[in-house]
Protein backbone atom coordinates (compact mmCIF):
# COMPACT_ATOMS: atom_id res chain seq x y z
CA UNK A 1 0.00 0.00 0.00
CA UNK A 2 1.22 3.39 -0.51
CA UNK A 3 2.01 5.65 2.14
CA UNK A 4 0.13 8.87 3.10
CA UNK A 5 0.81 11.15 5.32
CA UNK A 6 -1.47 14.53 6.42
CA UNK A 7 -0.97 16.97 9.73
CA UNK A 8 -3.29 19.55 11.24
CA UNK A 9 -2.20 21.97 13.57
CA UNK A 10 -4.28 22.38 16.87
CA UNK A 11 -4.28 25.94 16.83
CA UNK A 12 -7.58 26.28 17.29
CA UNK A 13 -11.71 24.91 16.29
CA UNK A 14 -11.08 22.49 13.25
CA UNK A 15 -13.77 24.46 10.67
CA UNK A 16 -15.44 23.86 7.21
CA UNK A 17 -11.93 24.17 5.67
CA UNK A 18 -10.00 21.51 7.07
CA UNK A 19 -13.07 19.51 6.44
CA UNK A 20 -12.73 19.87 3.36
CA UNK A 21 -9.31 20.39 2.30
CA UNK A 22 -7.66 17.67 4.29
CA UNK A 23 -10.57 15.23 6.54
CA UNK A 24 -12.91 14.76 3.86
CA UNK A 25 -10.01 12.73 1.65
CA UNK A 26 -8.39 11.24 4.98
CA UNK A 27 -12.00 9.15 5.32
CA UNK A 28 -11.71 8.15 1.59
CA UNK A 29 -8.04 7.40 1.72
CA UNK A 30 -8.20 5.30 4.82
CA UNK A 31 -9.73 2.53 2.78
CA UNK A 32 -6.97 2.33 0.41
CA UNK A 33 -3.67 3.65 1.70
CA UNK A 34 -1.07 3.29 4.44
CA UNK A 35 -2.15 6.24 6.50
CA UNK A 36 -0.44 8.26 9.29
CA UNK A 37 -2.10 11.30 10.49
CA UNK A 38 -0.96 13.69 13.11
CA UNK A 39 -1.38 16.32 15.18
CA UNK A 40 0.96 19.37 14.69
CA UNK A 41 2.01 20.32 18.13
CA UNK A 42 5.54 21.37 17.24
CA UNK A 43 4.29 23.48 14.62
CA UNK A 44 2.05 25.30 16.73
CA UNK A 45 4.99 26.51 18.91
CA UNK A 46 6.01 28.85 16.42
CA UNK A 47 2.91 31.38 17.44
CA UNK A 48 4.18 30.66 21.60
CA UNK A 49 0.72 29.28 22.66
CA UNK A 50 -0.29 29.05 26.31
CA UNK A 51 1.39 25.82 27.31
CA UNK A 52 -1.71 25.27 29.44
CA UNK A 53 -4.32 25.33 26.55
CA UNK A 54 -2.30 22.77 24.37
CA UNK A 55 -2.97 19.31 25.78
CA UNK A 56 -6.86 19.69 25.71
CA UNK A 57 -6.20 21.80 21.81
CA UNK A 58 -4.55 18.71 20.76
CA UNK A 59 -6.75 16.13 22.28
CA UNK A 60 -9.69 18.37 20.25
CA UNK A 61 -8.01 17.79 17.24
CA UNK A 62 -7.42 14.51 17.37
CA UNK A 63 -11.49 13.75 19.04
CA UNK A 64 -12.70 16.15 15.57
CA UNK A 65 -10.67 13.63 13.32
CA UNK A 66 -12.47 10.64 14.89
CA UNK A 67 -15.80 11.80 14.83
CA UNK A 68 -15.60 12.79 11.12
CA UNK A 69 -15.13 9.41 10.31
CA UNK A 70 -11.45 8.26 10.55
CA UNK A 71 -11.22 4.82 12.00
CA UNK A 72 -8.32 4.35 15.02
CA UNK A 73 -8.24 0.67 13.91
CA UNK A 74 -7.68 1.38 10.16
CA UNK A 75 -5.27 4.49 10.12
CA UNK A 76 -2.01 5.83 12.61
CA UNK A 77 -3.03 8.66 14.36
CA UNK A 78 -0.18 10.46 16.65
CA UNK A 79 1.24 13.55 18.12
CA UNK A 80 4.30 14.97 16.13
CA UNK A 81 5.98 15.56 19.13
CA UNK A 82 5.82 11.87 20.46
CA UNK A 83 7.81 11.22 16.75
CA UNK A 84 11.55 12.42 18.16
CA UNK A 85 12.78 11.04 15.15
CA UNK A 86 11.22 13.53 13.27
CA UNK A 87 13.59 16.11 14.79
CA UNK A 88 16.55 14.82 14.34
CA UNK A 89 16.11 14.16 10.47
CA UNK A 90 14.98 18.09 10.75
CA UNK A 91 18.24 18.59 12.16
CA UNK A 92 20.25 17.09 9.15
CA UNK A 93 17.51 18.50 6.75
CA UNK A 94 18.28 21.83 7.54
CA UNK A 95 21.88 21.62 6.59
CA UNK A 96 20.46 21.66 3.23
CA UNK A 97 17.62 24.32 2.96
CA UNK A 98 18.68 27.46 2.39
CA UNK A 99 18.31 30.81 3.99
CA UNK A 100 17.09 32.44 0.60
CA UNK A 101 14.61 29.81 -0.49
CA UNK A 102 13.20 29.84 3.02
CA UNK A 103 12.85 33.37 2.97
CA UNK A 104 10.69 33.48 -0.51
CA UNK A 105 8.31 31.39 0.91
CA UNK A 106 4.60 32.81 0.73
CA UNK A 107 3.41 31.70 4.00
CA UNK A 108 6.85 33.00 5.89
CA UNK A 109 6.53 36.43 4.00
CA UNK A 110 3.05 36.35 5.53
CA UNK A 111 3.93 35.72 8.99
CA UNK A 112 6.73 38.36 8.80
CA UNK A 113 3.93 40.95 7.45
CA UNK A 114 1.65 39.62 10.42
CA UNK A 115 3.31 38.97 13.60
CA UNK A 116 6.84 41.26 12.94
CA UNK A 117 7.04 40.84 16.94
CA UNK A 118 7.72 37.13 16.66
CA UNK A 119 9.57 36.16 13.38
CA UNK A 120 11.88 33.14 15.07
CA UNK A 121 14.10 30.54 13.26
CA UNK A 122 11.30 27.91 13.55
CA UNK A 123 9.06 30.16 11.46
CA UNK A 124 11.44 30.34 8.78
CA UNK A 125 12.23 26.45 8.47
CA UNK A 126 8.76 25.86 8.80
CA UNK A 127 8.60 23.96 5.57
CA UNK A 128 11.74 22.14 6.32
CA UNK A 129 9.78 20.40 9.40
CA UNK A 130 7.08 19.69 7.19
CA UNK A 131 8.59 18.16 4.31
CA UNK A 132 10.64 15.79 7.31
CA UNK A 133 7.17 15.56 8.89
CA UNK A 134 6.19 13.73 5.21
CA UNK A 135 9.43 12.36 4.00
CA UNK A 136 10.38 10.43 7.55
CA UNK A 137 7.39 7.96 6.63
CA UNK A 138 8.00 8.10 2.73
CA UNK A 139 4.67 8.90 2.21
CA UNK A 140 3.97 9.36 -1.31
CA UNK A 141 0.58 11.25 -1.23
CA UNK A 142 -0.12 14.29 0.87
CA UNK A 143 -4.07 15.43 1.28
CA UNK A 144 -4.17 19.10 1.56
CA UNK A 145 -5.72 21.95 0.68
CA UNK A 146 -4.58 24.48 -1.68
CA UNK A 147 -2.41 26.69 0.78
CA UNK A 148 -0.38 23.98 1.52
CA UNK A 149 0.19 23.21 -2.33
CA UNK A 150 3.99 24.99 -1.91
CA UNK A 151 5.33 23.36 0.89
CA UNK A 152 4.53 20.17 -0.46
CA UNK A 153 7.01 21.61 -3.94
CA UNK A 154 9.54 22.84 -1.10
CA UNK A 155 9.08 19.05 0.26
CA UNK A 156 9.69 17.61 -3.37
CA UNK A 157 13.01 19.42 -3.71
CA UNK A 158 14.34 18.81 -0.45
CA UNK A 159 13.90 15.20 -1.19
CA UNK A 160 15.71 15.22 -4.69
CA UNK A 161 18.21 17.50 -3.06
CA UNK A 162 18.82 14.91 -0.11
CA UNK A 163 18.55 11.82 -2.71
CA UNK A 164 21.15 13.33 -5.21
CA UNK A 165 23.90 14.43 -2.78
CA UNK A 166 23.34 11.00 -0.42
CA UNK A 167 21.64 8.34 -2.40
CA UNK A 168 18.21 7.69 -3.22
CA UNK A 169 16.16 7.31 0.06
CA UNK A 170 12.96 9.82 -0.32
CA UNK A 171 10.18 9.15 -2.72
CA UNK A 172 9.26 12.80 -4.18
CA UNK A 173 5.23 13.15 -2.29
CA UNK A 174 2.35 15.37 -4.04
CA UNK A 175 -0.34 17.32 -2.42
CA UNK A 176 -3.50 15.04 -3.44
CA UNK A 177 -7.30 15.75 -3.33
CA UNK A 178 -9.74 13.31 -4.78
CA UNK A 179 -11.57 15.96 -6.81
CA UNK A 180 -8.34 16.45 -8.74
CA UNK A 181 -7.87 19.90 -7.69
CA UNK A 182 -6.85 21.51 -4.25
CA UNK A 183 -9.50 22.37 -2.58
CA UNK A 184 -9.46 26.20 -1.27
CA UNK A 185 -12.87 27.10 1.01
CA UNK A 186 -12.99 30.81 1.59
CA UNK A 187 -14.76 32.64 4.70
CA UNK A 188 -18.08 33.37 4.59
CA UNK A 189 -17.87 37.47 4.76
CA UNK A 190 -17.84 37.38 0.76
CA UNK A 191 -14.13 38.88 1.09
CA UNK A 192 -12.06 36.46 -0.87
CA UNK A 193 -9.73 35.55 2.10
CA UNK A 194 -9.41 31.36 3.05
CA UNK A 195 -11.42 30.07 5.92
CA UNK A 196 -8.99 29.85 8.73
CA UNK A 197 -9.08 28.88 12.31
CA UNK A 198 -8.05 32.52 13.48
CA UNK A 199 -10.30 34.09 11.15
CA UNK A 200 -13.56 36.50 12.10
CA UNK A 201 -15.69 33.95 13.89
CA UNK A 202 -19.10 35.04 12.19
CA UNK A 203 -17.45 34.04 9.00
CA UNK A 204 -15.85 30.33 9.76
CA UNK A 205 -17.72 27.40 10.61
CA UNK A 206 -16.64 25.33 13.06
CA UNK A 207 -16.99 21.68 13.60
CA UNK A 208 -18.07 22.15 16.98
CA UNK A 209 -20.81 25.29 16.44
CA UNK A 210 -24.01 24.69 17.76
CA UNK A 211 -27.26 24.34 15.31
CA UNK A 212 -28.08 28.20 16.13
CA UNK A 213 -24.34 28.96 15.11
CA UNK A 214 -24.89 27.49 12.31
CA UNK A 215 -27.99 28.53 10.86
CA UNK A 216 -27.11 32.09 11.70
CA UNK A 217 -23.52 32.53 10.64
CA UNK A 218 -25.36 30.85 7.10
CA UNK A 219 -27.59 33.12 6.93
CA UNK A 220 -25.15 36.26 7.23
CA UNK A 221 -23.06 34.57 4.56
CA UNK A 222 -22.24 36.67 1.97
CA UNK A 223 -24.06 36.19 -1.08
CA UNK A 224 -24.53 38.79 -3.87
CA UNK A 225 -27.24 41.65 -4.94
CA UNK A 226 -29.89 40.39 -7.14
CA UNK A 227 -30.74 36.85 -8.35
CA UNK A 228 -28.31 35.62 -10.97
CA UNK A 229 -27.26 36.88 -14.05
CA UNK A 230 -27.53 34.29 -17.16
CA UNK A 231 -24.57 33.54 -19.10
CA UNK A 232 -22.42 35.19 -16.04
CA UNK A 233 -20.24 32.93 -14.11
CA UNK A 234 -21.08 33.18 -10.20
CA UNK A 235 -19.56 35.62 -8.13
CA UNK A 236 -16.75 34.09 -5.63
CA UNK A 237 -19.07 34.38 -2.69
CA UNK A 238 -21.64 32.35 -3.94
CA UNK A 239 -20.10 29.79 -5.65
CA UNK A 240 -18.11 28.93 -2.76
CA UNK A 241 -21.83 28.47 -1.01
CA UNK A 242 -22.38 26.22 -3.93
CA UNK A 243 -19.42 24.17 -3.39
CA UNK A 244 -20.19 23.51 0.40
CA UNK A 245 -23.92 22.62 -0.31
CA UNK A 246 -22.13 19.70 -2.12
CA UNK A 247 -20.68 18.65 1.12
CA UNK A 248 -24.48 18.17 2.56
CA UNK A 249 -27.07 18.54 0.08
CA UNK A 250 -28.70 16.82 -2.01
CA UNK A 251 -27.38 16.72 -5.64
CA UNK A 252 -30.75 18.19 -6.81
CA UNK A 253 -31.15 20.76 -4.02
CA UNK A 254 -27.14 21.71 -5.70
CA UNK A 255 -28.56 21.56 -9.07
CA UNK A 256 -31.74 23.60 -8.63
CA UNK A 257 -29.74 26.79 -7.29
CA UNK A 258 -27.37 26.37 -9.86
CA UNK A 259 -29.98 26.37 -12.33
CA UNK A 260 -31.82 29.30 -10.70
CA UNK A 261 -28.69 31.19 -10.45
CA UNK A 262 -28.42 31.00 -14.32
CA UNK A 263 -32.28 31.86 -15.16
CA UNK A 264 -31.72 34.85 -12.99
CA UNK A 265 -34.45 33.79 -10.29
CA UNK A 266 -32.39 32.27 -7.15
CA UNK A 267 -33.38 33.64 -3.98
CA UNK A 268 -30.23 33.82 -1.50
CA UNK A 269 -32.49 33.86 1.07
CA UNK A 270 -33.90 30.42 0.57
CA UNK A 271 -30.80 29.20 -0.87
CA UNK A 272 -28.96 29.66 2.58
CA UNK A 273 -32.06 28.60 4.89
CA UNK A 274 -31.89 25.13 2.88
CA UNK A 275 -28.06 25.06 3.57
CA UNK A 276 -28.36 26.01 6.80
CA UNK A 277 -30.67 22.83 7.82
CA UNK A 278 -28.77 20.26 5.66
CA UNK A 279 -25.05 21.71 7.42
CA UNK A 280 -27.18 21.60 10.73
CA UNK A 281 -27.85 17.61 10.06
CA UNK A 282 -24.15 17.04 8.57
CA UNK A 283 -22.94 19.19 11.68
CA UNK A 284 -24.67 17.75 14.79
CA UNK A 285 -23.14 14.00 14.91
CA UNK A 286 -19.49 15.07 14.65
CA UNK A 287 -19.88 17.82 17.29
CA UNK A 288 -21.56 15.27 19.81
CA UNK A 289 -19.44 12.44 18.81
CA UNK A 290 -16.45 14.67 19.02
CA UNK A 291 -17.93 15.95 22.74
CA UNK A 292 -18.01 12.47 23.69
CA UNK A 293 -14.95 11.45 23.18
CA UNK A 294 -12.99 14.52 24.80
CA UNK A 295 -14.92 13.54 28.00
CA UNK A 296 -12.64 10.45 27.69
CA UNK A 297 -9.18 11.41 27.63
CA UNK A 298 -7.93 7.94 28.41
CA UNK A 299 -9.67 6.19 24.84
CA UNK A 300 -7.57 9.60 23.04
CA UNK A 301 -4.37 8.46 24.97
CA UNK A 302 -4.33 5.28 24.31
CA UNK A 303 -5.19 5.87 20.21
CA UNK A 304 -2.54 8.36 20.09
CA UNK A 305 0.18 6.10 22.06
CA UNK A 306 -0.30 3.03 19.62
CA UNK A 307 -0.48 5.68 16.78
CA UNK A 308 3.24 7.23 18.21
CA UNK A 309 4.55 3.57 18.24
CA UNK A 310 3.60 2.57 15.14
CA UNK A 311 4.66 6.08 13.57
CA UNK A 312 8.26 5.96 15.27
CA UNK A 313 8.74 2.40 14.29
CA UNK A 314 8.20 3.22 10.40
CA UNK A 315 10.37 6.66 11.18
CA UNK A 316 13.25 5.23 12.53
CA UNK A 317 13.79 3.16 9.52
CA UNK A 318 14.16 6.17 7.50
CA UNK A 319 16.27 8.09 9.77
CA UNK A 320 18.65 5.16 10.07
CA UNK A 321 19.18 5.05 6.34
CA UNK A 322 19.75 8.57 6.48
CA UNK A 323 22.14 8.77 8.73
CA UNK A 324 24.20 5.80 7.02
CA UNK A 325 24.12 7.53 4.05
CA UNK A 326 25.06 10.81 5.04
CA UNK A 327 28.37 8.80 6.97
CA UNK A 328 27.07 9.50 10.62
CA UNK A 329 27.33 5.68 11.52
CA UNK A 330 30.23 4.81 13.17
CA UNK A 331 30.04 1.38 14.87
CA UNK A 332 29.27 -0.23 11.34
P1 LIG B 1 -3.43 23.72 9.01
O1 LIG B 1 -3.46 23.26 10.41
O2 LIG B 1 -3.41 25.20 8.76
O3 LIG B 1 -4.67 23.14 8.22
C1 LIG B 1 -4.96 21.75 8.21
C2 LIG B 1 -5.45 21.31 6.85
O4 LIG B 1 -6.62 22.03 6.45
C3 LIG B 1 -6.43 22.62 5.17
N1 LIG B 1 -7.14 23.90 5.11
C4 LIG B 1 -7.96 24.29 4.11
N2 LIG B 1 -8.32 23.67 2.97
C5 LIG B 1 -9.20 24.33 2.16
N3 LIG B 1 -9.72 25.54 2.45
C6 LIG B 1 -9.38 26.20 3.58
N4 LIG B 1 -9.92 27.39 3.86
C7 LIG B 1 -8.46 25.57 4.47
N5 LIG B 1 -7.91 25.92 5.66
C8 LIG B 1 -7.11 24.89 6.03
C9 LIG B 1 -4.93 22.81 5.05
O5 LIG B 1 -4.53 22.91 3.71
C10 LIG B 1 -4.42 21.56 5.73
O6 LIG B 1 -4.44 20.47 4.83
N6 LIG B 1 1.38 23.14 7.69
C11 LIG B 1 0.11 22.43 7.88
C12 LIG B 1 0.20 21.30 8.89
C13 LIG B 1 1.26 20.30 8.58
C14 LIG B 1 1.23 19.31 7.56
C15 LIG B 1 2.44 18.57 7.70
C16 LIG B 1 0.31 18.97 6.57
C17 LIG B 1 2.43 20.14 9.26
N7 LIG B 1 3.15 19.12 8.73
C18 LIG B 1 2.75 17.52 6.84
C19 LIG B 1 0.61 17.90 5.72
C20 LIG B 1 1.81 17.18 5.86
C21 LIG B 1 -0.92 23.44 8.38
O7 LIG B 1 -0.57 24.44 8.95
O8 LIG B 1 -2.21 23.03 8.22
Amino acid sequence: KEIVVSGIRPTGYLHLGNYFGAIRNYIRMQEEFDCYFFVADWHSLTTHPNPKDLQANVMRVLAENIASGLDPEKVTLYAQSHVPEIAELYLLMNMLAYKGELEKVPTFKDKVRLQPENVNAGLLTYPVLMSVDILIQRAVKVPVGKDQGQHLEMARNFAQRFNNRYGNLFPEPVAFNYGDNLVRILSLDGKGGKMSKSENEMSTLYLSDSDEQIRQKLKKAKTDSGSGVPGEPMPESVSNLIEIMKLVSTPDTVQFYTDAFNAGTIRYGDMKTQLGEDMVKFITPIREKAKGLQEDPTYLRKIMKEGAEKARANAAQTLQQARNLMGLNYFE
